[in-house]
């Protein structure tokens, strides 16, 4: 979840790769470093801290030179401390490492390198593996290593300069992400497209036990006997607009703000309207398979979790396969009972979560055929799948996903319709879906415009302490993700439940301090959720009610009523969850919180 970077090639290297880190701080932003090799052989700039702090050190005492690379940190193993943060560097300070991943036996190693005379500064696992490459056998950087990396057990994606080699980068990767880009002036290596996008779109996506060579004039990939490997060069779709901020004050409000854009890119070139299904060529599930297809099992992490729960709604709902939402995390370490027929799919933004990529390998060896819903194209879950669904939303910066929950939720949808229309769905119903999904994007535009009215209450329940959700059906995964959005970015304590819950219990927690954001569109549950509305007034709660445009006027149970354009109930989430979004983002803005970077998280969780 940390970022990496770096460059050798014939321009200084300090610029490019101070500007590829304020391109990954989203992915982790407790520390930040440099190792740039030059004349005065490897120079190591390094604090506790974010980029900008980094870019003044380097300004105060700088290093020169075309080769280095750069690492920006979400602490896992060691306090975010100086002596902590990347690159770490061997006893003599001949070289320099940057790594993302856990070496798992770094417990082990490390007494048994230190028994043999080496000295640790901090108490990363990172610097085992320095000290292990710096005693490692071979003539070049490469050869020691593929030497170090035979006695480490865990994950890394990592990058290494040596003083000896002044012009070389060595590259690994076992199971975290790293990409080689391919530049007129130079080599490139990132754990994330966005570092190198200024400078290239000709990337090269390493495999698991890939080791490469980065030279300015070029680069081989290895095995781990040093055989040539040929790796397919990539070019990358998104434009260096998608990770700017485009005059917004934050990411999170710029992708909030292109959700129609963002889902029309999902639905793009996919709806055949004639036919009354969609187009999925990437999905890779003939006819045959798709008939045999006894129950599905939707995987996810958190927002992308949420998508799971209202994706088995609408898959069961449109092909009548009984579907599941797991937690992928926890789904990883159960035993599934291996029946036939399952169809498993993963539905990640970033394609990396740790979780989720062992939740969809233990669905593939129970037998499961898999699918992925990724957002990352060339991410590792689009890799390991067995076909999917791209989003195409574009990148996505903010910590708190938003534009990747929709976009999911209309994947899921075009996947119901795909199926259904196989397994029974009369072609005029399927038209008519068609229909609604084409609309979809042009009713986000319609919800968004609720923004300024958002905005004026959020100073109502800035200063909240709590707050509770709810909604039910295909709502109620939108109450969670509601919650969700509120707590990561302001730090209010919020809980998400389905709406007939509250009396079994958390009913008790309502009083005239407690707001209580119910979701509550014009669908068949509605009347329910009224009634649930009126249980809450009676015990003095002050209700917001995100409602549907027609939907009748709520004055007097509730306290305020934000209206989203009406829709057919399953495609629902898509407009209900936007006020949502826009009201924890106000919110945490009016509370000063840093909300595109909170506290304690980042984006893309590649560790357990
Ligand atoms: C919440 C959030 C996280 C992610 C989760 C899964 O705003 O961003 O809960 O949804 O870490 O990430 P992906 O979708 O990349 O697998």
């Amino acid at each position: 979840m940390c970022g990496i970077v770096g460059y050798v090639g014939s321009r200084p290297a300090v610029p490019i790769l101070l500007q590829g880190l304020v391109r990954l701080e989203y992915r982790g932003y407790d520390s930040a470093g440099v190792a740039v090799t030059g004349a005065r052989g490897v120079e190591v700039r390094k604090l506790a801290g974010r980029v900008p702090a980094l870019a003044s050190l380097l300004g105060a005492t700088p290093v020169a030179g075309t080769c280095g690379i750069a690492h920006t940190r979400w602490a896992t193993h060691g306090a975010p401390t100086q002596v902590n943060a990347h690159p770490h560097g061997d006893c003599g300070g001949a070289l320099a490492v940057v790594h993302n991943g856990i070496i798992e036996n770094a417990d082990v190693l490390r007494p048994q390198l230190e028994r043999a005379g080496h000295e640790f500064a901090g108490e990363t696992d990172t610097e085992v593996l320095a000290h292990l490459i710096e005693d490692a056998p071979g003539e070049t950087l490469e050869d020691r290593v593929i030497a170090a990396l035979a006695h480490v057990e865990g994950t890394y994606g990592l990058a290494v300069v040596s003083a000896a080699e002044p012009d070389k980068i060595v590259v690994a990767r076992q199971g975290s992400p790293v990409l080689l880009g391919i530049g007129e002036h130079g080599m490139f290596v990132a754990s994330d497209a966005s570092a190198v996008l200024e400078h290239t779109r000709s990337v090269v996506y390493l495999d698991d036990g890939d080791i490469a060579v980065l030279r300015p004039e070029g680069y081989h990939v290895l095995d781990d006997e040093s055989h040539v490997r040929v790796r397919e060069v990539a070019d990358l779709a998104w434009d260096l607009e998608a990770i700017e901020l485009g005059g917004h004050e934050h990411f999170m409000l710029k992708e909030i703000l292109e959700q129609a854009e963002t889902t029309r890119g999902t639905l793009r070139g996919r709806l055949l309207f004639d036919e009354g299904t969609a187009r999925l060529n990437g999905l890779n599930l003939p006819r045959d398979a798709a008939a045999a297809v006894q129950r599905i099992v939707l995987l996810g992490c958190g927002t992308s979790w949420h998508a799971a729960l209202a994706g088995r709604e609408i898959l069961e709902s449109l092909t009548g396969i009984p579907a599941y939402a797991e937690y992928a995390s926890e789904f990883r370490y159960r035993r599934m009972a291996p029946l036939p027929g399952t169809l498993a799919i993963a539905i990640s933004q970033s394609g990396e979560t740790a979780d989720t990529l062992e939740a969809m390998r233990a669905a593939r060896a129970a037998g499961c055929r898999v699918l992925g819903i990724v957002n990352v194209v060339g991410s590792t879950i689009a890799r390991e799948a067995q076909g999917g669904i791209y989003l195409h939303a574009g990148p996505e910066i903010g910590v708190a996903s938003t534009k990747a929950f929709t976009s999911q939720v209309v994947a899921l949808a075009l996947l119901g319709l795909y199926l259904g229309r196989q397994r029974g769905m009369p072609a005029d119903e399927g038209r008519e879906l068609v229909c609604h999904l084409a609309a979809l994007p042009g009713l986000v535009t319609h919800a968004l415009a609720i923004e300024p009215e958002v905005r004026v209450l959020a100073e109502r329940y800035a200063d909240a302490r709590n707050a509770l959700y709810m909604g039910r059906g295909v709502n109620f995964p939108v109450a969670l993700e509601g919650a969700l959005k509120l707590k990561e970015i302001s730090y209010i304590h919020a809980e998400g439940y389905p709406a007939a819950e509250m009396k079994h219990g958390p009913i008790a927690l309502i009083d005239e301090n407690m707001p209580v954001f119910v979701v509550a569109p014009k669908d068949p549950v509605y009347p329910k959720v009224v009634s649930n509305m009126q249980e809450v007034k009676a015990r003095g709660g002050r209700i917001v009610a995100i409602t549907t445009e027609g939907n009748g006027d709520l004055r007097g149970l509730v306290d305020h009523q934000l209206r989203v354009p009406a829709v057919t109930p399953l495609l629902s989430p898509v407009l209900t969850v936007i006020p949502l979004q826009l009201l924890a983002y106000h919110i945490a803005v009016l509370r000063g919180c840093d909300v595109d970077k909170p506290r304690n998280l980042a984006k893309s969780v590649t560790v357990e």
